[in-house]
């Protein structure tokens, strides 16, 4: 059955030594609290993450994940990170596709789509991030956004490459603003998507495939969210700055 996992993403906070100090509370409470099969990953800034993986030797459930990669192999690009170097570090995820990426720096399903291309390619899992904004929610476009991008973003994929990826349902109107979608309409689409991954792949590749909830995520809302048959854990901006909010995240699921 598809794994359960809730991931972190810190964006552009925390400095290195704070990173590191919130990472090492975290390892300390899943190590002795968390039960079970769930998986905790933590997606920081490029320069904390060989020092976090560091850290997380040897503690199986905890993962380390970059927050973007580059499309190309390498070369004159001044300022960007490859899949490559991302890898060398010892990462295992690369979030693609959130919705800052798609909005402050232009990214298209096209250009996602030879991201996810290129972060496979060197081993990585994109946890790949898709939702609709306000906007197309009250046009009642949402079905028809998260449609495209899945087909433009991903799909073109054969199924073993998509096994490898992570999805994330990110409701652009509940990032950063507490608003929470609702249990039930964040389950709605969730199935929605679970249906198109069918739809592509077949029932058992989509029976497989994490679906995350990401957007104003709290320990106090996770427990109802989690326990949606098609939400299979979370992805955390905010509330994963702090350790013990993160770890009481991951513990919704008991
Ligand atoms: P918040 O949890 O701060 O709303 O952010 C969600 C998010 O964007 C995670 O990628």
């Amino acid at each position: 059955m598809r794994k359960k996992i809730v991931a972190g993403n810190w964006k552009m906070n925390l400095d290195y030594n704070e990173g590191l100090g919130v990472f090492s509370e975290i390892i300390n409470m899943v190590k002795d609290e968390v039960t079970g099969a769930q998986e905790a990953i933590i997606c920081s800034p490029f320069i904390h993450i060989h020092s976090l993986v560091q850290l997380a030797k040897g503690y199986h459930k905890v993962a380390v994940g970059a927050q973007n990669a580059h499309q190309a192999e390498a070369g004159a690009y001044t300022g960007e990170t490859s899949a490559r170097m991302i890898k060398s570090v010892g990462a295992a995820y690369v979030i693609l596709g959130h919705s800052e990426r798609r909005q402050y720096f232009g990214e298209s399903n096209e250009l996602l789509a030879k991201k996810t291309d290129t972060v496979l390619k060197h081993d990585l899992r994109p946890i790949f991030c898709i939702g609709e904004t306000l906007q197309e929610r009250e046009a009642n476009q949402h079905f028809d956004v998260i449609k495209a991008q899945l087909a433009e973003g991903v799909f073109h994929l054969d199924a073993a490459q998509f096994a490898k990826l992570v999805l994330a349902y990110e409701p652009v109107w509940a990032i950063g603003t507490g608003v929470t979608a609702t249990s039930a309409q964040a389950q709605e689409i969730h199935a929605f998507i679970r249906k198109e991954i069918a739809a592509q792949y077949g029932q058992e590749v989509a029976d497989n495939t994490t679906i995350l909830y990401g957007g104003s995520c709290t320990p106090k809302n996770a427990p109802e969210l989690f326990a949606q048959p098609d939400i299979d854990g979370g992805l955390i901006g905010g509330a994963s700055l702090k350790s013990r909010d993160f770890v009481d995240i991951i513990k919704a699921f008991n």
